[in-house]
């Protein structure tokens, strides 16, 4: 039984690889954070075959010792700091669990891999918004990067130091470059949730108004049930490498919010929705769309859900959420 070892594990990605790796025959382990974290006891009542093991990305003997407990052949460096808006009011924090913390994980399977007979292979959680002000349209695994975050530029050293401990030790490490990727488990926080939970909740008149930042953004979303089974593909094979993982196609946000107040059956998303300064970053991403030809060549991967149907799954899931909550 092949052995992974999942950081961010309560988190969306964590969440449904977890599940794509049971259905291969995985023993699970995730690796949580805090004390008595809140999320646990959800987590482990939709997925009981979770082991848990606690540790944090901040701390390095806490890895040191998940790795010599666990003993996986695969470990999935999902963790992170991952709120792009948060970065930039706690950039420190970002650059220590997001960017120091890939290398902890790297520098603690260097130590422990060396005492098993064969490698631990690790995925890294990178990430498209590594791009920031696109140097060139679409992006593949050769565009420079020019971050536009804290957030960016901390996934910018966890790429880089990715590809240094490969080319340095020989490490089988791989590098995801994935786009957005959204779902039913995605956070409040991000915008395709904020926005699919709203619709809900001003169906249901629960709420009247939406407010939001720039709408003029584009981004390449994608599902995230599609994008970990990339992940998953990355560590299976012969060489280890970094492909983009992306659709190819991008929208602004007013195409989300067009799609998934006709969804409800609310008309017009004009009439809902306010934008607030508050929303506004101090620097954005303007546009994204990813080249994942590399992928679909030599992973064979390709994006199942459309972009409308992951709207409509999303407001679907969410007019239940709310509803049930209501009652
Ligand atoms: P998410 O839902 O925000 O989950 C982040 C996870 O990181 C949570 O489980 C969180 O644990 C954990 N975490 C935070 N601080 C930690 C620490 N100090 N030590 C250990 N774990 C810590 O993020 P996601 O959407 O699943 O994304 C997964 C990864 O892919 C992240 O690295 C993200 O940056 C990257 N990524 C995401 C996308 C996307 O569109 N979703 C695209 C590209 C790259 P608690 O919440 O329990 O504290
Ligand atoms: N969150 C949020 N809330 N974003 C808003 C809002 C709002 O009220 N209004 C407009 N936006 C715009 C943001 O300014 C941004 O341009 C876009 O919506 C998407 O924001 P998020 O959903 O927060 O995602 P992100 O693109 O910044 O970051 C996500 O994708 C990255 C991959 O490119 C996160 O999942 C990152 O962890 C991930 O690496």
């Amino acid at each position: 039984m092949p052995r992974a070892l999942i950081t961010g594990i309560t988190g969306q990605d964590g969440q449904h690889l977890a599940e794509f790796l049971h259905t291969k025959g995985y023993e699970i382990y995730g690796l949580v954070k805090g004390q008595n974290n809140p999320k646990v006891a959800a987590l482990l009542a939709e997925f009981p075959f979770i082991k848990v093991v606690h540790g944090d990305l901040t701390d390095f003997s806490s890895l040191v010792a998940a790795l010599r407990q666990v003993e996986p052949d695969e470990v999935y460096n999902l963790g992170a700091i991952s709120f792009v808006a948060m970065s930039f009011t706690q950039a420190e924090l970002t650059s220590n669990v997001t960017g120091l913390g890939v290398l902890r994980m790297l520098e603690a399977i260097r130590l422990v891999g060396g005492e098993k007979k064969n490698p631990i292979r690790m995925y890294q959680a990178s990430s498209s918004e590594m791009y920031g002000k696109v140097r060139e349209i679409p992006q593949t695994e050769m565009t420079a990067f020019h971050p536009r975050s804290p957030y960016g530029v901390a996934k910018v050293f966890g790429h880089h130091m990715t590809v240094n401990y490969r080319e340095s030790y020989g490490l089988f490490a791989c590098s995801g470059i994935l786009f957005n990727h959204e779902g039913p488990r995605r956070g409040y926080e991000f915008v395709t949730r904020k926005i699919s939970s709203s619709v809900a909740r001003i169906k249901l008149g629960l709420q009247d108004k939406l407010l939001l930042g720039n709408l003029a953004a584009k981004r390449d979303w994608g599902y995230a049930g599609d994008y970990v089974k990339a992940m998953w593909l990355m560590l299976q094979q012969p060489i280890a490498d970094d492909f983009v993982i992306a659709t190819g196609e991008t929208h602004e946000i007013t195409e989300f919010l067009e799609l998934a107040f006709q969804c409800a059956g609310l008309g017009d998303w004009r009439n809902f929705v306010g934008q607030d300064a508050q929303y506004f970053r101090p620097a954005e991403v303007d546009l994204l769309v990813g080249d994942a030809s590399k992928a679909e060549r030599q992973l064979g991967w390709k994006r199942e859900v459309d972009f409308p149907a992951l709207v409509e799954m999303m407001v679907r899931h969410d007019l239940d959420v709310e509803a049930k909550r209501a009652k």
